[in-house]
């Protein structure tokens, strides 16, 4: 074939197929998409979140339950890194997704610094955790790392300065990841989407006293296909970062 011509595309350009991942938040929104998605393409995935209950749910709506292993521990407790250490589910992965977290709103006067620290331990101090345990065993495997991050990170309103910092904060943590990784041939990939249905938005609106319509957000799996499709790219590329929005405007 010609230099330039197109080459047929192929899922086999970096195969999911029989390789193991960890997603954390899989029980439910943008993680558990994600894990289903890897599930169709062939992974075994640990799934990870604080409550079995809402894992073993999930469990129940996965494409491949037997390739589904949740384990429930709390990544904003040193007691549940410990706890994943000694289980040893961050090790021997081929891919690590991080999407857990929390998020409280409120505005500099009156968000308090205990919703901060809470926020801190989940939304950054946890993914810094995860990876640095999984990296040795995903440069062995010339692996890949998707940081699920936000368009908050772009831009600070008024009423969501913590959770706007810290995604910044883990926007960054990303880029300094990728940047000592690949030459090791590990990939880092951060996603950035604007509002996505699920329980998260439900609460989000509750509060506020807005109208929750689904049909206007963004879906979960809207972002896992574009996660999976930029995971199986060819080595000779990597996707650095995807910014998704919705596209109805409200
Ligand atoms: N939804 C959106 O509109 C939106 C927009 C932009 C970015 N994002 C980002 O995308 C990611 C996922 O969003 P989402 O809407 O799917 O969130 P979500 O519905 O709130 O789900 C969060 C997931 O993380 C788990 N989790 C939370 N705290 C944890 C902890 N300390 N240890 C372990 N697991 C924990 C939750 O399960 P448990 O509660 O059982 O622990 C759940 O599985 C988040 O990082 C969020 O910031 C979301």
């Amino acid at each position: 074939m010609s230099q330039g011509a197109s080459t047929p595309v192929s899922s086999a350009d970096t195969p999911l197929q029989g390789k193991r991942a960890l997603v954390a938040g899989a029980s439910r929104g943008i993680g558990e998409a994600i894990a289903s998605r890897l599930l169709e393409a062939g992974m075994t995935v640990v799934g990870l979140a604080r409550s079995a209950d809402g894992l073993q749910a999930s469990r129940a709506r996965m494409p491949a339950p037997q390739r589904y292993l949740p384990f429930a521990c709390d990544l904003a407790s040193d007691t549940g890194l410990q706890s994943l250490a000694q289980h040893g589910h961050a090790r021997e992965l081929d891919l690590l997704v991080l999407s857990s977290g929390t998020m409280h709103t409120g505005t500099t006067a009156a968000a308090t610094l205990a919703q901060f620290d809470e926020q801190y331990a989940a939304n950054l101090r946890a993914p810094y955790a995860l990876v640095q345990a999984a990296l040795p065993g995903l440069v062995a495997r010339r692996g890949q790392i998707v940081l699920i991050c936000s368009s908050a990170a772009l831009h600070g309103r008024a009423g969501v300065g913590q959770y706007a910092a810290l995604q910044a904060a883990t926007r960054s943590l990303g880029e300094s990841i990728r940047d000592e990784v690949n030459r090791d041939g590990v990939r880092v990939l951060t996603v950035l989407p604007g509002s996505t249905a699920g329980a998260r938005q439900q609460a989000l609106h509750r509060n506020a006293g807005l109208e929750y319509r689904e049909d206007v957000l963004m879906q979960p799996d809207d972002v896992a296909r574009m996660v999976i499709a930029s995971l199986q790219l060819p080595q000779s590329a990597e996707v650095t970062e995807l910014h998704i929005r919705p596209m109805k405007k409200r």
